[in-house]
């Protein structure tokens, strides 16, 4: 982003802080220019060849070209911007970022598009097509996955003209699973169940996939419900909330968002007791098989968390510690709320800085004051990241 003569907000993609572009060509919108043709004049140190063949074109990744200790400090920058411009938060702890164990090659998860023969990502700013053969930023059963996904896809006379297909790997696996945004033909199912197990609209799948949790324990994960993509760095998320509940003595917990059970099962494990809820049925009822197989102390809510909350208030029912891990959009529908639950401390965890900082905002007016706030690198090669912040009411 930069700041032209005339005081327009100009933007430009893949450039990197510091460095200097000749635009040739850029497009006008309301309010700021893009360049959408340019050369660079002058280079950042931080700027790399990226490790990806399709970089540059391809839609997936946008931060491939910078250094990855650059990476991190830019992510802590974004984090800060988000919380002083939009949580208008400024007395804040040190923030730090937790590096991912592997830059690359880290994903246990892919969302491909097929169209005309192509199997790959949709380019930056475009509905276009990259094909692509292999990702450097899948893990490498994942990669290994895409090849005979194609290999499959390649060998069939005709195809529908258009998918999506999500392909999954777990350590469990004996074999990947791919997950159709359509319903395969007969001949196109045959031909992929030999490889993986196919999942596809409006047919329930039996099979899940498990993910082992540093306690030994596994998460057990539907086909449709949600995992984190970085598996090895979330087991250090999921400890860092648990080392941070029995740290503040916490013992009753509600976890919002819970998902199949990635922070309450090891919640339940480490002594807490807590109440779980979560939108996707095949999900919550996963965590419910978990904890009965453990004989865990807790309970899973299938259903909406706004409605849950109004729920709980009503019984009066109360917790010391709130999870909160919502989808990008954020947590607006319950954290006006969350004061009378009356909990002494809140754990959130959150994908998207911006609508974190509006939360806490929310939050902070309520009387909670920001102990700590850590960043969790997830998505190494893009500007995505992770943060949990932990909270505590000040009353
Ligand atoms: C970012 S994921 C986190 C899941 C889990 N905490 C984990 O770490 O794997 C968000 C979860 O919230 C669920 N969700 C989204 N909106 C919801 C709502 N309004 N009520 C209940 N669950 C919701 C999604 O189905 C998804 O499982």
């Amino acid at each position: 982003m930069a700041r032209a003569a005339e005081g327009r907000i100009g933007f430009a993609h893949r450039v990197i802080p510091g460095e200097q572009l000749r635009v040739f060509a850029s497009a006008r919108k309301k309010g700021f220019t893009r360049a959408t043709r340019f050369e660079l004049l002058e280079r950042s140190p931080e700027r790399v060849e990226p490790p990806c063949v399709y970089a540059g074109r391809c839609g997936g990744c946008d931060w491939l070209h910078i250094e990855y200790t650059a990476q991190l400090r830019h992510k802590l920058g974004l984090l800060r911007d988000a919380l002083s411009r939009v949580g208008k938060l400024d007395a804040l702890p040190e923030l730090s970022i937790e590096p991912s164990p592997r830059a690359l090659a880290y994903r246990n998860r892919i969302r491909v598009h097929v169209e005309q023969g192509k199997v790959g990502f949709r380019e930056f700013g475009s509905h276009d097509l990259v094909d692509v053969v292999s990702c450097a930023v899948a893990a490498p059963e994942l990669d290994r996955a895409l090849s005979r996904f194609r290999a499959v896809l390649a060998a069939q006379p005709s195809l529908p003209a258009s998918f999506e297909a999500e392909l999954r790997v777990a350590p469990s696996d004996d074999r990947p699973l791919v997950r159709l945004s359509i319903v395969p033909g007969n001949n196109l199912l045959a031909a992929l169940e030999q490889e993986f197990v196919v999942a596809f609209p409006n047919v329930p799948v039996e099979s899940v996939q498990r993910f082992p949790f540093a306690s030994g324990s596994w998460l057990t994960v539907p086909a449709d419900a949600f995992v984190q993509v970085n598996w090895e760095l979330n087991r250090l998320l999921v400890e860092a909330l648990v080392q941070g509940a029995v740290a503040r003595r916490c013992t009753r917990f509600l976890d919002l968002y819970a998902g199949a059970g990635n922070f309450s099962l090891p919640l339940l494990e480490s002594g807490l007791s807590g109440v779980a809820v979560e939108g996707i049925g095949s999900a919550a009822r996963a965590a419910g098989r978990s904890l009965s197989e453990l004989r865990l102390p807790g309970e899973v809510v299938s259903g909406e968390v706004g409605a849950c909350v109004q729920r709980l208030l009503e019984e009066r029912q109360s917790f010391d510690l709130v999870v909160l891990d919502p989808p990008r959009s954020g947590a607006a529908e319950v954290v006006t709320r969350l004061g009378r639950l009356a909990p002494r401390h809140v754990a959130y965890c959150s994908c998207d800085p911006v609508t974190l900082a509006r939360d806490l905002r929310e939050l902070c007016a309520q009387g909670f004051s920001i102990e700590q706030i850590r960043a969790f690198d997830l998505f190494p090669g893009t500007h995505h990241f992770e943060t949990l912040v932990w909270l505590r009411a000040e009353r």
